[in-house]
């Protein structure tokens, strides 16, 4: 597919895919990569191995494999180098990557590089008719990811930054419609690059500079609208600030239905309060699901039964996950139910707590089953104190 004069999209759609280490693909995803024809030909990133056929096709439709000159390694993950090695054996190409790139892709492959040119924050190289300035891109999200800008056509091949997991046969967001793709750039942003907000500061602070015409992101669709690209920067600054939102979320997971019983209650006090808030249960949603809701939450509500003197599985398994994403300026409250043992209830408050929320409030939390006046008292502290926290 051509995007501009010369230069082509020859990535690969994974339409099948349907998780990506724990982050669920309703709609697949795309590896793009991007090849700049001419005096010489530069390929910026390749794709997963599995999608080998679909990429090599892509670039013979275009020219032969072996008349690549450079290919620029913006990232060592194996969703945008798996094929590095195979262009440069099949080619006289010279290697372009960021200095933690080169140690990144030698650990990765078990590989030297002969022909490779490491390039410094902020260099320029003259190739053909474009000149091509690298911006290292620490920790958004790799220690070795950068991005290209390319100054003549203003055009900046940003990698994972900006990116969404969204399979589609068209390339360009204003194609596809902005509140869908921004959805899913959210869900990205939440769930792979949250942890750092401070790098994602510098690098924007970086691109204020650039005249920016089109940004070609490494997953899913190009920006290339100007008020489509102002939202996203804007949006990536204000994810990155990590600043609470209005919603509340209520996510539980359930053995017998009573602490079903109990989200219900502060699902419906809530929406009786006009306050924002989604409902999940972890039996039948995922949980990078709750995680793309968190930029716009300001407190999350989270139940779970006691089972083996613990919370449940998939409880745990978020409350681990969000340590991780390292999300602030949000509060959290506990609920659940329990049979014998409600002091199994303290880890859980911990764990939450640790994973950076504040919980000024201690749990609820019923023996068995809630009987009306439990669920009275529920609501009574939902109202008084939970709400207005
Ligand atoms: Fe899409 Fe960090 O790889």
């Amino acid at each position: 597919m051509k995007i501009a004069e010369g230069i082509f999209s020859v990535g690969s759609v994974d339409w099948d895919l349907r998780e990506f280490h724990g982050y669920s693909t309703p709609y697949g995803t795309s590896y793009n990569s991007y090849l700049i024809t001419g005096e010489k030909n530069i390929l910026i990133d390749t794709v997963k191995p599995s999608c080998t056929q679909e990429f090599i096709q892509k670039i013979e439709s275009i020219l032969p494999v072996g008349k690549i000159d450079y290919v620029i390694s913006n990232h060592a993950e194996m969703d945008h180098s798996g094929l590095i090695n195979w262009i440069l054996s099949r080619s006289n190409a010279t290697l372009i990557c960021s200095p933690k790139g080169k140690e990144n892709l030698e650990k990765h492959f078990h590989a030297k590089y002969e022909r490779i040119t490491v390039v410094e924050n902020g260099q320029t190289i003259k190739i053909g008719p474009y000149t091509y300035q690298f911006f290292h891109t620490p920790m958004v999200h790799w220690p070795d990811s950068m991005c290209v800008y390319l100054i003549e056509k203003k055009m900046l091949f940003s990698n994972d930054a900006f990116g969404q997991h969204f399979a589609c046969s068209r390339y360009f967001v204003d194609e596809v419609g902005l509140e869908v793709i921004l959805r899913e750039a959210k869900k990205y942003y939440a769930n792979i690059v949250n942890p750092y907000g401070n790098s994602v500061k510098k690098v924007l602070s970086a691109l204020a500079t650039l005249q920016i015409d089109m940004i070609l992101p490494s997953h899913g669709m190009i920006w290339r609208d100007q008020h489509q690209i102002k939202t996203i920067l804007d949006k990536y600054s204000a994810w990155a600030s990590n600043q609470p939102g209005k919603k509340i979320l209520i996510v539980y997971e359930t053995m017998w239905g009573s602490t079903k019983k109990m989200a219900e209650v502060c699902y419906v006090e809530a929406i009786k309060k006009n306050i924002e808030s989604e409902q999940f249960n972890l039996q039948v949603n995922d949980i990078s699901d709750v995680v793309a809701e968190m930029p716009d939450t300001k407190m999350i509500l989270l139940g779970s039964s006691i089972l083996h003197g613990q919370i449940l599985p998939k409880m745990a398994g978020l409350i681990a996950y969000l340590t991780g994403l390292k999300f602030a300026n949000r509060r959290a409250w506990s609920f659940g139910s329990y049979g014998w043992a409600k002091a199994s209830f303290n880890k859980f408050e911990t764990d939450i707590k640790n994973a950076g929320f504040d919980m000024p409030y201690d749990g609820f939390y019923v023996q068995f089953v809630p009987d009306k006046s439990a669920l009275e008292s529920l609501k009574t502290q939902l109202n008084s104190r939970i709400f207005n926290a």
